[in-house]
């Protein structure tokens, strides 16, 4: 019997079009107009991670994505003052909370939530109660995923990062940890959702996990977007998240 397979939402990450156009100190490429065509591509929802050094994404990139996109705007942040206080301001769909580093290329590892209660339990009630969906950034570890449900988080973010970085054996125990923690998180009453350096190679096993109800994907598809346009390289990558979708429905 062929059931409704359950969607998988898909969140376009458009920092890397600010980061050309920060190369250049000018205004383009514009982020916003990336944004305007993942929404024409089949994206659900818009992530940008205003980070503390601003290498990327702007204050202004944030207030035109909120008054100019019709998308969810999914905004990720590090737990700090500064951070937190913006995102009250513009009150987006989603707050990501993600660890940075201020040397790092990109964001390395998930949050510690256990090490971190008392700094990000206060950030993430007033977010819940200014009306944010709070996810929290985390690798597929399961104690993590019980902190994250005991500090009032409703979603998390799985990180990807490694499932992607490694091969053979170790890619595959790595699928394993993503898909025991999917279940886990859907058993404690979380909302599960993954992403980071995910490919047209390696989005499909992710996308067959059942428990993921959305993917973030930024990197990739920036850069794919500069050989067939941005708006081909979301509809692939909708493609590859549908066909492995569409497994699970044929397994049910
Ligand atoms: N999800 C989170 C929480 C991230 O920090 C990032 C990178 O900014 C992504 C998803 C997207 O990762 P990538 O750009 O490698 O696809």
């Amino acid at each position: 019997m062929i059931t409704e397979a359950p969607p998988l939402r898909l969140g376009i990450n458009i920092d890397h079009v600010a980061t050309i156009r920060n190369a250049r100190g000018i205004h383009t490429p514009d982020p916003v107009r990336a944004a305007h065509l993942a929404a024409k591509s089949g994206a659900d929802s818009i992530t940008a991670h205003l980070r503390e050094d601003r290498r990327h994404i702007a204050d202004e990139d944030i207030q035109r994505l909120t008054n100019e996109i019709d998308l969810p705007l999914n905004l990720e942040i590090a737990a700090t003052d500064e951070m937190l206080a913006i995102a009250l301001r513009h009150k987006p769909h989603a707050v990501c909370i993600v660890p940075e580093k201020r040397e790092e290329l990109t964001t390395e590892g998930g949050l510690d939530v256990i090490g971190g209660h008392n700094n990000l339990k206060p950030i993430i009630d007033q977010l819940n109660a200014n009306g944010s969906r709070v996810s929290l950034f985390i690798d597929p570890d399961l104690a993590q995923l019980d902190a994250a449900r005991s500090i009032g988080a409703p979603v998390v973010e799985l990180h990807t990062g490694r499932y992607c970085e490694v091969t053979g054996e170790e890619q595959d125990a790595e699928l394993v940890r993503l898909a025991l923690a999917a279940a886990h998180a859907e058993k404690i009453g979380l909302e599960c959702h993954a992403g980071h350096g995910l490919a047209y190679d390696t989005v499909e096993a992710v996308a067959e996990i059942p428990n993921l109800v959305e993917l973030n994907i930024g990197h990739f598809l920036i850069g794919e977007a500069i050989f067939v346009g941005l708006e081909n390289a979301v509809r692939r990558m909708r493609d590859h998240m549908d066909r492995a979708r569409a497994r699970i429905a044929l397994q049910n």
